[in-house]
Parts: C-alpha cells; sequence; structure tokens
C-alpha cells in the first residue's frame, strides 16, 4: 500500500512515524530487517528520501536499524533540576560526509524549531590586525588598566553585590558607543528596567542606542536559556551585528542554570576562544559572596578571563568608599597600585593611586593613610 502511494504522488520526502509500528507489524526481527531492506530499495529506486522516526522503545534494534540507513540523529530531552527543560541532538553517523560531532542544542517554539550547532571556536579566527584598545574614557582608570581593554581579550570583574559591576561594565559599553562602536549588554539577574534606570541615575541614557539598534540590551531568564541558546545570541550578534563589546551581567546568575560548574566552565571556555578569535571586547561580572570579610565566588573563573579587576568596599572617615585594582592583565603591563572609584549622578570617577591598604585580597581593606587623598563628592553627586 505504502509503495502504491509512493508511486501516485512521487515525493521527494517520506516520513514514516513511527519504526515501532512496522515492528509491530512485522512480528517477528527477521522479518522487520527484511522489510526496511525493500523498503530502502524502493525508495532508492523513486529517488525519494526516507526519514524514519523511531520513538526507541526498542532498544535492542537499534544497532541493526543503524547499519541499513545512511544517516543516524539522536534526539534527546532532558529535564532538569529546575528551570525549563533542554533539548539536543547528535548525530551517530552520515554516510559520505563530515559532520559537527558532539551534542547541538535545539528548541521547539512557535514558528518552529531552532537549532544551535556547537560552537568550535578555532573555526572563527579572522585573523585580522587587533585595533587600538578601548579606553574606558576615564583617565585614571584606563592608567590602572595600562592602557584600556585589548580587542580580543576578555575581562572579569569581581566584586561583592553593589560595589559597582554592573557600572563599570557600562562605562566601557558607553565608551564604545561613543566611538561608534555597537554593543551587546546581557543581563541575568536585573530587569531592563531597573538597568535603565540605574544607568539614567548616573547620566546615562540608554534609550536612543538602543532605538537605533546600536547597543542590545538583553534581559534573559537563566533558567529559561539553555547553554546553546545563550552562545548562538551571542554569536548572531557578533555575526550579524557586528558587535565589538559584549557584557555578561553577571555569571553568578547564570551559573545557578547550569547542571553542573565544570559544564559552565566548558561553555565560557569556547565561547571566550570565540569572542577573542573575533577580536570582541568581552567583559563578565562575576559577584563574590559576603559583602565583607572573606570573599569567595562560586566558580573559579580568574583563568579563563585575560584581566582580572577587583573590586573592593572599605571604609574611612566613617564613610563607605569603594576601591579596584586589576589582579593581572595577560596583554601587557598595569598598575599595581588601588585606586578609589566613586559613582554619582555623573557617572565614574576614579581617584589617584592610594599606597596606603592593607587586606584588599581578603576582602575587608583597611586604608592607613591621610584622608585629604580620597575623593570628596562633587557638588551635585550624591555618594
Ligand atoms: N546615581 C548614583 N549615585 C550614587 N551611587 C549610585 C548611583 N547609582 C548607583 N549607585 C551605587 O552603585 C551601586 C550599584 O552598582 P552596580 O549595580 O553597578 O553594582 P553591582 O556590583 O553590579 O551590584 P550587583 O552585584 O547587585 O549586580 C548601588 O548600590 C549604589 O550604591
Ligand atoms: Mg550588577
Amino acid at each position: 500500500m505504502t509503495f502504491d502511494e509512493v508511486k501516485r504522488v512521487a515525493p521527494a520526502r517520506v516520513v514514516f512515524d513511527s519504526l515501532s509500528e512496522i515492528r509491530l507489524l512485522a512480528q517477528n526481527p527477521l522479518r522487520y530487517r527484511r522489510q526496511v531492506i525493500a523498503l530502502k530499495h524502493f525508495l532508492a529506486q523513486e529517488g525519494c528520501t526516507g526519514l524514519l522516526l523511531d520513538d526507541l522503545t526498542d532498544d535492542a534494534d537499534d544497532l541493526n536499524m543503524h547499519s541499513l540507513v545512511h544517516g543516524v540523529i539522536r534526539l534527546e530531552h532532558n529535564a532538569l533540576q529546575y528551570g525549563a527543560e533542554r533539548r539536543r541532538l547528535r548525530i551517530f553517523k552520515m554516510r559520505g560526509r563530515s559532520f559537527r560531532g558532539g551534542f547541538h542544542e535545539f528548541v521547539i517554539r512557535k514558528g518552529g524549531i531552532i537549532l544551535f550547532p556547537r560552537l568550535i571556536a578555532s573555526e572563527h579566527l579572522d585573523g585580522k590586525p587587533l585595533a587600538e584598545p578601548l579606553l574606558s574614557g576615564i583617565g585614571e582608570l584606563d592608567q590602572l588598566l595600562g592602557n584600556g581593554l585589548d580587542r580580543g581579550t576578555s575581562t572579569l570583574l569581581m566584586g561583592p553585590s553593589g560595589s559597582g559591576k554592573s557600572s563599570i561594565a557600562m562605562q566601557f559599553v558607553m565608551a564604545a558607543l561613543a566611538r561608534g562602536e555597537r554593543a551587546l549588554f546581557v543581563t541575568f539577574d536585573e530587569t531592563k528596567a531597573i538597568l535603565m534606570k540605574r544607568a539614567a541615575g548616573m547620566g546615562w541614557h540608554l534609550d536612543r542606542p538602543i532605538a537605533s539598534g546600536q547597543l542590545v540590551l538583553e534581559q534573559v531568564d537563566p533558567a529559561e536559556l539553555s547553554p546553546g541558546e545563550l552562545t548562538g545570541m551571542v554569536r548572531r550578534r557578533v555575526e550579524a551585528d557586528n558587535v565589538r563589546v559584549v557584557v555578561l551581567d553577571s555569571l553568578s546568575g547564570y551559573q545557578n542554570a547550569m547542571p553542573a560548574e565544570q559544564f559552565m566552565l566548558l561553555l565560557m571556555h569556547e565561547m571566550l576562544t570565540y569572542l577573542n578569535h573575533r577580536g570582541v571586547v568581552t567583559i563578565l561580572t562575576l559577584a563574590q559572596h559576603g559583602l565583607i570579610g572573606s570573599m569567595q565566588s562560586s566558580v573559579d573563573l580568574t583563568y579563563l578571563s585575560d584581566t582580572v579587576l577587583l573590586l573592593r568596599f572599605f571604609e574611612a572617615a566613617g564613610k563607605i568608599r569603594r576601591a579596584i585594582s586589576v589582579l593581572k592583565k595577560r596583554t601587557g603591563r598595569h598598575e599595581d597600585e588601588i585606586r578609589e572609584y566613586r559613582l554619582d549622578n555623573r557617572g565614574i570617577r576614579v581617584g589617584p593611586p592610594l599606597a596606603e591598604f592593607q587586606g584588599v585580597l581578603s576582602g575587608s581593606p583597611i586604608y592607613t593613610g591621610q584622608h585629604g587623598a580620597l575623593l570628596t563628592a562633587r557638588s551635585n553627586g550624591h555618594s
């Protein structure tokens, strides 16, 4: 009956949904195999591609089938402890061509299926000479960094909650926008509205660059977005929209949605390598636990990042202040000093190097120097 119908319609593709029905009708494995071979020859004769769907009710037959067909693609569907389910597929074989191995994530949603091919960073070496570094626009901050952030490197901003990680990342984004470059800011734990409000409070108006498409602000629910989808999104912005600066704020929020820490490191490694090859400036923020005292981050990303900036609160003259220092910079020289910085309604200010600090790395720095060296409030600033 199937044969007659195929002859009548002369389709380019036939889908058999599913093999378990044929298996059931055939009654014994030998007959089943014969029928599938007959089907295969018939379809080949008719010049028609056959898609056989198997719901994997009978595992034993699997391997038998694999040898008969040209290609085998296996779909998986996993429910995580928390968050949306994840789907992925893997190509087991595809005769006569090389294919990308490993798991590729996909989502099924209104409008169809979207596949996110696994990223292989080394395929994306673009070999362009690196352009000039990205300067923040704050002279003291650029000096601290030994001349801004280099293209094709990643920077980790580490510090306790409220220390100003998102704001410093935004400062670099604003500097890139001012130079006419495009930027992507992915926010995991703040809503777009809060982020825009804080930015406006610091004198940065994001509406216009967002409306013109120069700045892409993506608010992402880490529980809903699969790692593959995040990578896919970043890639699209880099390749189609020519984004030159990418901020992921913060990885702490994202990490909670990951099945395992190891997974997060592999994903970030692949993504950062890709972005570096593309000459993008990547800024990651990571919240450290505990506002003061000994600090820890939930995942160690320092070895993946080319530059690490450390933000700290400190106390002096009865006020809470903020200090910034560079822990490392792979691409060159940087200052070893600690500088104070302040956030106010006109943006960020960074002061001169302060030598008299103790215990910055421990998380409770003590400033033992002259109070006159510290930054004072600007006339219309608050903090
Ligand atoms: N307009 C402003 N004037 C003065 N201080 C401000 C202003 N805007 C923000 N701040 C300070 O900056 C802090 C928030 O900075 P930011 O959101 O960049 O920190 P964060 O390290 O990203 O925090 P989180 O870990 O919560 O994301 C506020 O707690 C506030 O102290
Ligand atoms: Mg933040």
